[in-house]
């Protein structure tokens, strides 16, 4: 007899690249189904600030490792307000900072930071009923996941979307143009890195976001959710 898995169960993971619209698309799909939102940049985000804190350049593997390993992160709070916790510190609001953004690429090529957060990553989505979007999910952490996507934007897209959200959180945006370098650079980065790099999973399904609306993207994803739960 066929054993269905209730829809409680699924392990949505979602990759891309910076700026294609992970999280707004994660955190719509969890609130629609019940299921815990994990956005594991948040935590490569979290251990480049705490290096920042804790004054250990970037270059020090060994102790940016070691930090990765006794730090603890919390990822709480309701799916639309989210918080990001270090050892007890809320950081959810320092860690969109742009130097953040460049440090976290650089921390998240260290492999004993990968296999720390990794670790956490998996016990977190481990009883389903998540949707954890990052780099390296449906590669790495969840290659068993049910559902992959592998959501994607020209970079033109993703810089004009990241100018009007720094627009929208009241900060003053850089230009466009220094946008869409910073983007381009971290996706290097983020390609090229030896272990885990961005790739695309053979069995994800590809969505360009270009020219799509999030709420044209949230129903796609519920048809392909419905088809495998
Ligand atoms: O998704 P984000 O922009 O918040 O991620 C910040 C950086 O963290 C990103 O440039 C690369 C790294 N990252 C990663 O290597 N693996 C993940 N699963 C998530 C993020």
């Amino acid at each position: 007899m066929e054993t269905s898995v209730p829809d409680s169960q699924l392990i949505i993971a979602i990759d891309g690249p910076a700026g294609a619209g992970k999280s707004t698309l994660a955190r719509e799909i969890a609130r629609r189904l019940g299921y815990l939102f994990i956005n594991t940049g948040a935590m490569y985000r979290a251990i480049a600030w705490k290096a920042a804190d804790e004054r250990i350049p970037l270059t020090d593997a060994e102790a940016i490792g070691e930090l990765a390993r006794r730090a603890v992160i919390d990822l709480t709070g309701p799916v639309d307000a989210t918080r990001v916790l270090i050892d007890g510190r809320d950081i959810t609001t320092e860690i969109v900072h742009p130097d953040i953004s460049r440090n976290a690429s650089i921390v998240s090529a260290i492999s004993a930071v990968r296999r720390a957060l990794v670790a956490r990553q998996r016990e977190m989505g481990a009883a389903g009923g998540v949707v954890m979007e990052g780099r390296d999910i449906g590669t790495h952490v969840f290659p068993e996941a049910r559902l992959k996507i592998y959501l994607d934007a020209s970079a033109e897209a993703r810089a004009r979307r990241r100018f009007d959200e720094d627009l929208a959180r009241g900060l003053a945006p850089a230009s466009l143009e220094s946008i869409k370098s910073e983007i381009e650079a971290r996706d290097l980065r983020d390609r090229t890195r030896t272990d885990s790099p961005l790739t695309i999973a053979d069995d994800a399904v590809l969505i360009d976001s270009s020219n799509l609306s999030i709420d044209e993207v949230v129903a796609m994803i519920l048809t392909l959710v419905a088809r495998r739960g």
